[in-house]
């Protein structure tokens, strides 16, 4: 009782602070959340900074603002800043993560069954080209990875584990702190996807044992969109060379040579967003003066409660893995296509999505899934919008 009450949220604040509450009920907050009023200010103040004095002096002028996107984010992952590089979407800086693993004929890449898309293709991709090995951990008897299998599976040819988190498709948390433990036994590289995970709960590198992690601003974080960042652990970076360098990432220190950062920041690029970033920062220090714990507090009660009302609703069906569930929900209803559903509740202004086979193929292939229905839930959402959302969607089923 007394943890529970430490952890309420002030929602209400929230939604003042929110100026789409007024408009939508947004439950697609796994595709992008709504942004914070003061996120806005923050990006739109620099691009009209910008529009007044230019472009490189107003970078010039916001050093400071952007420098502490570094400091924040490191704040949130419990890292150092010199192990944060800031890049413009969590595939990009997953990419630059492992792009720059070396791989050869033979070595073996362990990864879970809910791995996302791009990921999966970026696997192909290398080992294509390399002769290097993709294997898929089975799932246990909850639907997440299972680790006495990814156990199993280790030898002296395994070179990286890559799983993501929070699946795309639905509520599975896949346990990461656990995949951490088999990797540091180990000695593997070990690669998050925390696209789905990072502004919805707690994460800490450290306690996770991953040496690199992928994330988004425009999701859980609700920064701007266009942002997103990687961390490498500080005893690794030397290790991975980036796949592309340029004068931000290396120094050109004499006519045939270049020198890489030692930083994390050699898996950034010269130009970028500054706006976005320095958005992203704002967005960062939001999330964290409300408490990650107490944020995850306040999904989990909405997302339980969504689960509850469907899965009393007649033709539909709850379709999330996972032993713990987090606020993504999916689902599907009978005879109807997932697109369409969407399509009738956006005309009511509810903001719901469709997560295609193509971001988890093996997962949906597996299951004899085409689509899923996606309802995200935020601490910003209420228990009005719940009953309003599951009200609407069985006038429609
Ligand atoms: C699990 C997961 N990983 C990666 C991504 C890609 O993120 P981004 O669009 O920022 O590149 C997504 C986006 O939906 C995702 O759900």
């Amino acid at each position: 009782m007394g943890k529970s009450r430490d952890l309420r949220l002030n929602w209400q604040r929230a939604r003042q602070d929110t100026p789409g509450c007024e408009t939508v009920l947004h439950f697609n907050n796994a595709g992008a959340a709504l942004m914070p009023q003061l996120v806005l200010d923050a990006v739109v103040g620099h691009l009209q900074l910008e529009a007044q004095i230019g472009g490189y002096e107003a970078a010039a002028q916001q050093v400071e603002a952007v420098e502490r996107v570094y400091d924040a984010v490191a704040t949130l992952l419990g890292c150092q800043r010199q192990e944060i590089a800031l890049i413009e979407n969590a595939t990009r800086a997953w990419d630059m993560g492992f792009y720059s693993v070396p791989l050869k004929k033979g070595d073996r890449i362990l990864t879970g069954v809910s791995e996302y898309g791009s990921n999966f293709i970026a696997f192909l991709q290398v080992a294509r080209k390399t002769g290097a090995t993709i294997e898929v951990i089975p799932n246990d008897e909850f639907g997440q990875i299972s680790i006495p299998k990814l156990r199993q599976a280790i030898d002296e040819r395994v070179k990286l584990i890559a799983i993501t988190h929070v699946a795309t498709n639905g509520g599975l948390v896949n346990p990461a702190v656990d995949v951490g433990n088999v990797a540091k036994d180990a000695g593997i590289l070990y690669l998050l996807d925390a696209c789905q995970s990072v502004g919805q709960m707690p994460i800490n590198v450290n306690e996770i044992g991953c040496d690199m992690l992928s994330a988004t601003g425009r999701k859980y974080l609700r920064g701007p969109r266009g942002t997103g960042f990687l961390y490498v652990r500080e005893g690794v970076i030397e290790q991975l060379e980036p796949p592309f360098l340029d004068m931000q990432a290396a120094e050109w220190a004499s006519k045939d040579t270049f020198r890489i950062r030692a930083d994390a920041r050699r898996f950034e690029n010269w130009e970028t967003n500054y706006a976005g970033k320095i958005g992203l920062g704002v967005a960062v220090d939001y999330a964290l003066s409300w408490g990650l714990a107490a944020i995850e507090h306040r999904i989990r009660h909405l997302a339980d409660r969504l689960r509850d009302q469907l899965s009393d609703m007649d033709g539909v069906k709850l379709q999330d893995l996972g032993q713990k569930k987090c606020g993504i929900v999916s689902f599907t209803v009978e005879e109807k296509e997932p697109s369409e559903i969407k399509q009738l509740l956006s005309e009511k202004k509810i903001n719901l999505s469709v997560s295609s086979a193509q971001g988890t193929r093996l997962d949906m292939d597996a299951r004899g899934l085409t689509s899923v229905l996606r309802a995200s839930v935020h601490y910003y959402n209420t228990e009005a919008e719940v009953e309003r959302f599951c009200t609407t969607l069985a006038s429609l089923v």
